[in-house]
């Protein structure tokens, strides 16, 4: 059976300062997740045939680095677009816009950032990527938070409220088997 491997990129230098969106590089540890990962992937998928999908962001393009496989680029695996709060912390943004930030507390799926997207938005442009993702064999998404909460949520079914909050913990890959009604999954965590 097919399976469908997704990761967070390793973590960046904005993660580290707790800024959301904008395209910085891994930090030291992030590095250490794109040195562990080819090993990791080797040892789950063997000689199978596998592609690797990154976002166009350097985070997910590093994570991806060290593996050895066909990779494609797709624009629309980039993170959710945080528009005039790309680059800020949550504590800058309850400063700047108190009222944006509690509307997206009060609804989460469906809050659009100034100038950016929604969750909402999110599931709509992540359509063609789903279709094609049905159509593949191995395929294993170097990713972001948002998207691939998105992603996560349609494999399982989940419903849109909870979407925005599921955990998809950094350095851990999460491989979903599709069987005749949802998925099978495994998570395996890289200790860093
Ligand atoms: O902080 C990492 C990040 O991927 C941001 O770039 C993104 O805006 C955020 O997580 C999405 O998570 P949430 O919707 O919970 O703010």
């Amino acid at each position: 059976p097919r399976s469908i491997f997704f990761s967070r990129h390793g973590e960046s230098q904005y993660n580290v300062l707790g800024r959301i969106g904008g395209d910085s590089p891994l930090s030291p540890r992030g590095e250490q997740y794109a040195k562990a990962l080819p090993d990791l992937v080797r040892d789950n998928i063997g000689d199978a045939p596998l592609t690797v999908w990154t976002s166009t962001l350097q985070r997910t393009i590093q994570t991806a680095g060290g593996l050895n496989y066909t990779q494609l680029t797709w624009k629309s695996l980039d993170e959710l677009d945080a528009g005039v709060c790309d680059g800020m912390t949550y504590e800058e943004i309850e400063q700047a816009y108190p009222e944006d930030f509690a509307n997206r507390d009060e609804d989460k799926f469906n809050y659009r950032y100034r100038g950016g997207e929604s969750y909402r938005d999110v599931v709509v442009r992540l359509e063609p990527v789903i279709m094609e993702l049905e159509r593949q064999e191995n395929i294993l998404i170097i990713g972001h938070q948002a998207i691939l909460r998105c992603l996560y949520a349609y494999f399982h079914n989940l419903p849109q409220a909870d979407l925005p909050y599921i955990k998809i913990p950094l350095h851990t890959v999460i491989k979903l088997t599709p069987k005749a009604y949802g998925c099978d999954e495994e998570r395996y965590k890289v200790p860093i």
